[in-house]
Parts: C-alpha cells; sequence; structure tokens
C-alpha cells in the first residue's frame, strides 16, 4: 500500500506562527508534526511515500525529509497549488499511486496508542477504510453515523446537528478505485473536493468500512495554536512517564524492519549530540541486547 502525507493548506489558523514554517513544520513537544503521521504510516507499513505541500512549503519538507533513503523508505513530492480540498491528493498524486492500493493521512492528525491501526493495514483488501472516534464536538468534523448493528449509515461533513459524536480522524484507507471517484468529484459548496463525498461514494457501493477507535487511543489535532500546545503536553506527559517516543520515525522503521539494527546506529552515530539522539543510542543498545530484534 502506497502512502500520502497531506501537509498544505493556507495555515491561516495559526498565524503568526505559519509566516516561520508552515503549520505540519511546528514542534510537536520534540519534534515537527508530521514527524506523527509520517510515523503512524511507518507503523503500519508503509514504506513508499508521496508529500503534498504547497509550492511554497515544499521545499522545506524536501530537505527535512529529502528522498527517505536514510530511514528505509522513499519519498516523492507534489505540489498542491492551491488548498482545493483533502481528495484532490488523489488526482495530484496519480502517477504515485498507479495500481496499487493507497492511504491519506493528514499531516496536522497525530494518534497514539492500541493496535486498531496496526490490524486495519494487515487486514486491508478492498474498498475503504476509515475510523470513528468518539469527540464533544462533532460538528467540527466528517460525523459518521451508525445503526444498531454498527454499520456505517451516513457521514456528513461538518453537520450543524451531528447525528452522533463520532468524528472521522484524518487517516484513511482506499483500494484503487479512489483515483477514478475523486476524478469524477465536483467541488463542494465551499468549493473544495470533500473526502467526505469520497467516502459516500464507497457507502454508496457498500464497500466502506468503518472501524471505531476504543477508549484507549488518543487521537489529536494541531490545527489551533491551542490544540497544538495540548497535543505537545500530551506528547511531553507520555515521554516523560513512560521513557519511549511518540513519533520517531527513525525507530519505527527499524521496529518494521525497514532499517537493520547495524543501519539505525549509522544513522544514530550521524545525528548531533541531544536528547533525540541518546533515545534512538538507547534503541540500538537495546536491540543489540535482543540480538537485533526489533
Ligand atoms: O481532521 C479530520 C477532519 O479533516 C475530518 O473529520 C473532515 O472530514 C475533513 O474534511 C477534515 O476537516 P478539516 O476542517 O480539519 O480540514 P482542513 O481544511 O482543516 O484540512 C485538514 C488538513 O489538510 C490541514 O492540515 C490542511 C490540509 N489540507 C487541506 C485542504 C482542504 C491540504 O493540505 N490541502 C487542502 O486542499
Amino acid at each position: 500500500m502506497k502512502g500520502i502525507i497531506l501537509a498544505g493548506g493556507a495555515g491561516s489558523r495559526l498565524y503568526p506562527l505559519t509566516q516561520v514554517a508552515s503549520k505540519q513544520l511546528q514542534p510537536v513537544f520534540d519534534k515537527p508534526m508530521v514527524y506523527y503521521p509520517l510515523s503512524t504510516l511507518i507503523e503500519g507499513g508503509v514504506r513508499e511515500f508521496c508529500l503534498i505541500s504547497t509550492p511554497h512549503d515544499l521545499p522545506r519538507f524536501r530537505q527535512l525529509f529529502g528522498d527517505g533513503t536514510r530511514w528505509g523508505i522513499s519519498i516523492d513530492y507534489r505540489e498542491q497549488a492551491q488548498p482545493q480540498g483533502i481528495a484532490q491528493a488523489f488526482r495530484i498524486a496519480d502517477s504515485f499511486i498507479g495500481s496499487d492500493s493507497v492511504t491519506l493521512i493528514l499531516g496536522d492528525n497525530i494518534f497514539y496508542g492500541g493496535d486498531s491501526f496496526f490490524r486495519a493495514f494487515s487486514e486491508f483488501t478492498t474498498g475503504a477504510t476509515i475510523f470513528g472516534y468518539h469527540v464533544h464536538d462533532p460538528e467540527r468534523y466528517g460525523v459518521v453515523e451508525f445503526d444498531a448493528a454498527g454499520r456505517a449509515i451516513s457521514i456528513e461533513e461538518k453537520p450543524k446537528q451531528p447525528k452522533s459524536n463520532y468524528a472521522v480522524p484524518g487517516l484513511y484507507l482506499y483500494d484503487n478505485d479512489v483515483v477514478a471517484i475523486a476524478k469524477a468529484l465536483k467541488p463542494s459548496a465551499r468549493g473544495e473536493l470533500e473526502i467526505t463525498d469520497v467516502n459516500l461514494e464507497y457507502l454508496r457501493r457498500g464497500t466502506l468500512h468503518v472501524q471505531r477507535l476504543g477508549r484507549g487511543f488518543a487521537w489529536l489535532d494541531a490545527g489551533t495554536s491551542s490544540s497544538l500546545h495540548d497535543a505537545s503536553a500530551y506528547v511531553q506527559t507520555i515521554e516523560k512517564r513512560q521513557g519511549i517516543k511518540v513519533g520517531c520515525p527513525e525507530e519505527a522503521a527499524f521496529r518494521r524492519g525497514f532499517l537493520s539494527l547495524d543501519q539505525l546506529h549509522s544513522l544514530t552515530a550521524s545525528l548531533p549530540n541531544c536528547e533525540y539522539r541518546d533515545y534512538l543510542a538507547a534503541v540500538v543498545s537495546e536491540g543489540r541486547r535482543l540480538g537485533g530484534v526489533a
């Protein structure tokens, strides 16, 4: 499965921070925001990526990640000239997707906990898989309604009167039909190619699977100054308490077998002297103690 990270948008809600760097490059505690969604997809087993951003911000992402080789992955880059909707990503990345299935993650969505995604990725075959997460303010999101048997029966984008408290997070898995579906979409009333319309088409076809994320799962969105601060505090709390890092792509690549222990070791040695390097060095030592097993 191929992976798209959508990291564009106007960034207006974080102004003036976004005068300095785009939203997805802002720090969430100890690393750039985009590290978190990238790690989530690597943990899911995705190895080939396409990062989409604005013409202005794309060079900075390129500088940050390069072609991905040092992390045992590949990263292509594509421009989104105007933010014309999340579903536009499938049109932009058409040649990257080719005939594969594809997952899309929003560059400002942070997930932590459980093995729901891991299972969703490994069990995915056809159709679409999206998720439902209980929130107190569903009107800010795509909202999915379930029937008594737990089947999804409707999805609405930012409804004034939500039919449930289940918001759809910014992580979607699709079979290759998504490209044709995205190409056939018409812009919504707000002028965007809506991801909700893609999901509705799969619902119409009877091939949409909506998996509810349980209580032990954290989905943070870092789209406003206040939620950015909350996300940083959350990551700091977990990392301090557990002594593990959330959203560490190098570690995720090692644990998925994309990097060998020796490769992780050399990569770690090339980093400047910092707390992040100390952490990776500890992962390497633990790996050696366990005989090279992640
Ligand atoms: O966060 C999950 C929600 O994301 C879903 O529940 C909604 O169904 C979905 O429409 C979306 O809602 P948002 O209001 O959060 O979308 P927003 O326009 O803020 O875009 C989300 C991210 O995607 C943001 O970081 C910017 C980026 N983006 C957005 C658009 C429309 C792009 O890179 N290009 C775009 O054209």
